[in-house]
């Protein structure tokens, strides 16, 4: 087989629902975090930022890491986008992925960042990928089980499409609503000072449990084969949007630690 005939049956099967190349949140869900984070910045770190990033906004670039998915150069990065361990133990109980994952991909980004001799090109590139992780971070299905792929196993149908519970919970629930990220971005729940401090409250191990925690709710919510739609809307996308918001905030503390 040619490259270009593997090129094209790629295209092909990813356009077939439930064998697609996963995006996590998808497009709109990355974005909307990065929006959102942009607007809890101080000035300061906005202006390291866009230096580093030579202009381009933290929703540009938050799906830098799915776009290297599929170049070769970029394979290691993989299995940073989750992170899978048993529900009822803590993370590093059992021996975490040597391959790595989101826990340690988030503290790889926050490490380079921090250093002050890691080069200004290494400094955009962990930037970008942090924009994306602390975003798939607060994907439920990306604290998910191991076994099943974080529920890209579970086969579901999403009104009269195939589809599965990861995709559900990354893309179908947010595009349904058929916002753009800006749309999205402002019209995020207004939140007081207080909850705002409560958001940002702990670290990224806490966030991580607090996920885990949904995700084990996200797996009751629904049966193997079972059709959603309108009713799972309701039930669940205010959780999506309250995610899609605290991974804004949250980015936006880590990046006012390191730039601001
Ligand atoms: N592959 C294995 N586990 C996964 C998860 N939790 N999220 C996305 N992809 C995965
Ligand atoms: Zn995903
Ligand atoms: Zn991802």
């Amino acid at each position: 087989m040619n490259t270009r005939y593997i090129i094209l049956l790629l295209l092909l099967t990813s356009s077939i629902k439930g064998f697609s190349i996963t995006e996590d949140w998808g497009k709109t869900g990355h974005r909307v975090t990065g929006e959102i984070a942009d607007s809890y910045l101080t000035e300061k770190a906005k202006r390291n930022i866009a230096e580093l990033l030579k202009g381009q906004g933290l929703a540009f670039v938050s799906i830098y890491a799915d776009e290297i998915k599929s170049d070769d150069r970029y394979r290691v990065y993989s299995p940073w986008h989750y992170v899978n361990f048993s529900f009822d133990k803590k993370y590093g109980e059992d021996t975490p992925s040597e391959r790595g994952d989101l826990i340690q991909g988030i503290q790889k980004c926050i490490e380079v960042l921090k250093s002050d001799t890691a080069p200004a090109e290494d400094k955009e590139f962990y930037l970008k990928m942090l924009v994306h992780f602390v975003g798939d971070l607060h994907q439920p299905l990306h604290v998910g089980r191991g076994e099943d792929k974080g529920g890209n196993d579970i086969q579901v149908r999403w009104f009269n499409d195939g589809s599965n519970l990861h995709r559900v919970w990354d893309t179908e629930m947010i595009d349904y609503y058929k916002m753009s990220y800006t749309e999205l971005a402002n019209n995020a729940d207004e939140l007081s000072l207080s909850e705002v401090e409560a958001i940002e409250k702990g670290d990224v191990l806490d966030w991580v449990y607090e996920s885990q925690s949904l995700a084990k709710k996200v797996y009751t919510s629904a049966n193997v084969g079972e059709k959603l739609g309108y009713k799972y809307m309701y039930n669940n996308f205010p959780t999506v949007r309250s995610q899609l918001q605290k991974g804004g905030i949250r980015l936006a503390k880590i990046l006012n630690e390191i730039f601001g």
